[in-house]
């Protein structure tokens, strides 16, 4: 069986933006491959997080992983920073990590533009991320794509490392969806839909309540021409639309684009907000069930323990071959 590792930041609730372009894909490979789903609160930690918030969102990622259909019998569910092999892994592929390669990354450009002081960890996030993937022999990593650049370095840090000191890693491949892999903005469609935006209109998070919900589909920017036509281009903010209403239905988008014809822009968005909150609805039931078991915490026990089992062989080999600490039978 291949394995699959994919990993999902706490810093917010996660969005439908991360459930389309990544859990709802786990949910479908689960099956097939051997699966590590991590909450990766160290990377959370790049950007300032309240204390309180961030432990919340920790627990709540961790529910939603379940709610949406993860068997933790099937996959390993568990916490980065409960792994302490993740960090020191890190560290390691840090040192083999050039600063300039770093500074290219995109998303460093764009999280730390215009501000005024800039965490190390943001730079240095990639080789961490890269370490998550490369402790478990990974083969492929589902992820939208806006995680495609740190893929890449993965790949090149790996091999630079299996070339430089000992063959031990796999080289991971990407796996992108072929729609759905990035889910814009409601506010802003030339920018993708993301937790930590800070107008709470321009995504819909997995625990929304139907009012909500309603409120940022009406109020989510379209274009003026009033026909619910597919073009990235010219009308990027009804093609986002129409996207999420063919995902969430499993309809072509054609057949949508069909049934709305001679409708406005009123009726298309109701309709796409019903579908959304009938897709939200049994997984936030799930959500509250689960948040008030202890059942959650067995579960990322038992996935702890088995992700340092497993994460500590390989850390034994990275140390071996980069020559750190002493040589032991
Ligand atoms: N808008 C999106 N469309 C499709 N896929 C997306 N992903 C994120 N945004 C979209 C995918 O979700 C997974 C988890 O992402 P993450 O939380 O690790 O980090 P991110 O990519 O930085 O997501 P956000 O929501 O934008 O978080 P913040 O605001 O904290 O930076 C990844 O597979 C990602 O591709």
């Amino acid at each position: 069986m291949k394995t699959i590792f994919s990993g999902i930041q706490p810093s917010g609730t996660i969005t439908l933006g991360n459930y389309i372009g990544a859990m709802k894909q786990f949910v479908e490979l689960q099956h097939e491959y051997n699966c590590y789903f991590c909450i990766v609160d160290q990377h959370a930690i790049t950007v300032p997080q309240d204390r309180l918030e961030l432990r919340k969102n920790i627990r709540s990622l961790a529910a939603l992983y379940l709610a949406v259909g993860i068997d933790p019998k099937k996959g390993t569910l568990f916490i980065q920073s409960e792994v302490p092999a993740h960090a020191q892994a890190g560290w390691m592929l840090q040192c083999i990590a050039y600063i300039g390669e770093l500074e290219r990354m995109t998303q460093y450009k764009d999280k730390s533009a215009g501000k005024e002081a800039v965490s190390a960890g943001l730079l240095t996030y990639p080789p961490l991320m890269a370490a998550d993937i490369l402790l478990y022999n990974t083969d492929i990593v589902p992820v939208g794509e806006d995680q495609k650049q740190h893929l890449e370095l993965t790949r090149d840090l790996a091999e630079r490392f299996n070339k430089k000191y000992n063959n031990i890693f796999t080289i991971p491949e990407v796996r992108i969806p072929k729609v759905g892999a990035r889910i814009m903005s409601l506010q802003d469609p030339t920018k993708k839909m993301s937790k930590s935006d800070p107008n709470q209109k321009a995504f819909i998070t997995l625990l929304d309540d139907p009012k909500q919900i309603e409120k940022k589909i009406k109020s989510a920017v379209t274009d003026s021409e009033g026909i619910v036509k597919y073009d990235k281009d010219k009308k990027p903010g009804i093609s986002n639309l129409l996207t999420i209403y063919s995902i969430l239905t499993d309809k072509p988008i054609p057949e949508i684009e069909e049934e709305y014809t001679g409708k406005g822009y009123g009726d298309f968005k109701a309709d796409l907000a019903q579908v959304i909150i009938n897709t939200l609805t049994p997984i936030q039931q799930k959500f509250y069930e689960l948040m008030e078991s202890s059942e959650l915490d067995e579960i990322l026990d038992q996935g702890a323990e088995k992700a340092n089992y497993v994460a500590n062989k390989m850390l034994k080999k990275m140390e071996n071959a980069m020559g750190l600490g002493r040589k032991r039978k």
